[in-house]
């Protein structure tokens, strides 16, 4: 059994930082960012709590090694000379899937067979097998060979579906945000359970899932599962106390003020849904509104929004329209602070203020600005 493991949170563009405070908010401190991952050294412990507990994560990977590799036979002798078999049984079930950038081995197809047979060649010498292993798939492992720049990277991937799935999402709309954005978005406020907090253009209800789910303090994969539940080398142990750690951690009392409104009834009716296969019930009022009517009642809020991007050809004007009503809106609430993400260049020249501060994000392939203006808090 290992003790410490080097883990990989892998990260969109733009959030390696918000992965790495989450990785550091749980206790992990032998943290480095790369681009598009977070690498941490932990306890084997760390990979139930990190799969539960990561709301910005794509995925959680172990790494089994990582080494230069100009040829395929230093391909294949530096896979066979990794512990294998200290992950993999003798019958587990391992695909392998590569990709490569930048490398001279830029055969991934190869690659792959390489890595597979160096793999095979390990696990049939350490547990005497002569014949072939049967993978019958009672165990099963994702092998990733990852080459950059004539560095491979050897991973298992512990999470199975992306930790985006968190299994609430029954339904969606034409442009659901990925849940794992939608935590981001929020994790980047100053947001606090006592505070209001809106989406005036809800769709499927994901951000404002995702802010309850963050309210309550409640574990994004605790209704899902894992590609790791069932590893030999993690002990069933480390799953039990995780979970249990969720259910301890989760302030099922922390009372929300969230509201979802979408101008769409079909899209409140599936936020609704989604809403209720979270397990948060009613805690998040959801109304048909369009976003024109919005009055907020209280002070001190907080809008987190994911509005049309006017992209396609004649929904820019309503769009434009759309953005210069929530500026006016919002200019009478001096209190409430409001956060948009959009890919329209002209976002603050319509909503008619300069933004506090911008951060470039990806929704998707879609090259978009976070747009946060900061409220003035009123006591
Ligand atoms: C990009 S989608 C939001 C997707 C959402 N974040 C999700 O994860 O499902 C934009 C939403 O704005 C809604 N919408 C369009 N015009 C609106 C308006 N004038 N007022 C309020 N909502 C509007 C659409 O019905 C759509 O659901």
């Amino acid at each position: 059994m290992p003790q410490n493991v080097t883990l990989i949170a892998t990260a969109a563009m733009g959030l390696e930082a918000i992965v790495a405070r989450e990785v550091r908010a749980l206790g992990y401190e032998d943290v480095q960012v790369e681009n598009g991952r977070v690498v941490f050294t932990a306890p084997v412990s760390a990979i139930p709590r990190t799969n539960l507990w990561l709301r910005t994560a794509d995925r959680v990977k172990l790494v089994v090694g990582r080494f230069k590799a100009y040829s395929f036979d230093e391909l294949f002798e530096k896979t066979k000379a990794l512990p294998w078999e200290t992950f993999i049984t003798e019958e587990g079930e391992f695909p392998v899937i590569g990709k490569s950038v930048k490398s001279k081995l830029y055969s991934v197809p190869d690659c792959q067979s390489i890595v597979k047979k160096a793999i095979v060649e390990r696990l049939k010498q350490k547990y005497g097998v002569a014949s072939i292993l049967k993978e019958s798939g009672d165990d099963f492992y994702r092998v990733e060979v990852a080459i950059h720049k004539d560095e491979a990277l050897l991973t298992l991937d512990t999470s199975g579906s992306g930790l985006h799935k968190r299994g609430y999402r029954v339904g969606q709309g034409e442009a659901p945000l990925k849940e794992t954005l939608a935590a981001a978005l929020i994790q980047v406020t100053n947001w606090h359970p006592d505070q209001p907090f809106v989406d005036p253009f809800c769709g499927s209800g994901t951000i404002a899932i995702e802010a309850a789910l963050i309210g309550q303090n409640i574990a994004p994969g605790f209704n899902r599962e894992f590609a790791s539940e069932n590893w030999g080398f993690i002990e069933q142990n480390h799953w039990d106390q995780a979970f249990e750690e969720a259910e301890d951690f989760a302030q099922y009392d922390q009372p929300l003020t969230i509201t979802g409104s979408d101008i769409s009834h079909d899209m409140i009716k599936i936020a609704e849904n989604n809403a209720v296969e979270a397990g948060l019930g009613d805690l998040v009022q959801w109304k048909q509104m369009q976003v024109k009517d919005l009055r907020p009642r209280q002070e001190n809020g907080y809008l987190v929004s994911n509005p049309p991007y006017g992209e396609r050809m004649g929904e820019r004007p309503e769009v434009e329209e759309m953005y210069r009503d929530l500026g006016m809106i919002m200019r009478d609430y001096p209190s409430w602070s409001t956060y948009i993400l959009t890919s329209h260049e002209k976002f603050e020249l319509l909503y008619g203020e300069k933004a506090t501060k911008k951060r470039k994000l990806f929704n998707g392939f879609i090259k978009t600005d976070y747009y946060q203006y900061f409220g003035k808090h009123v006591k």
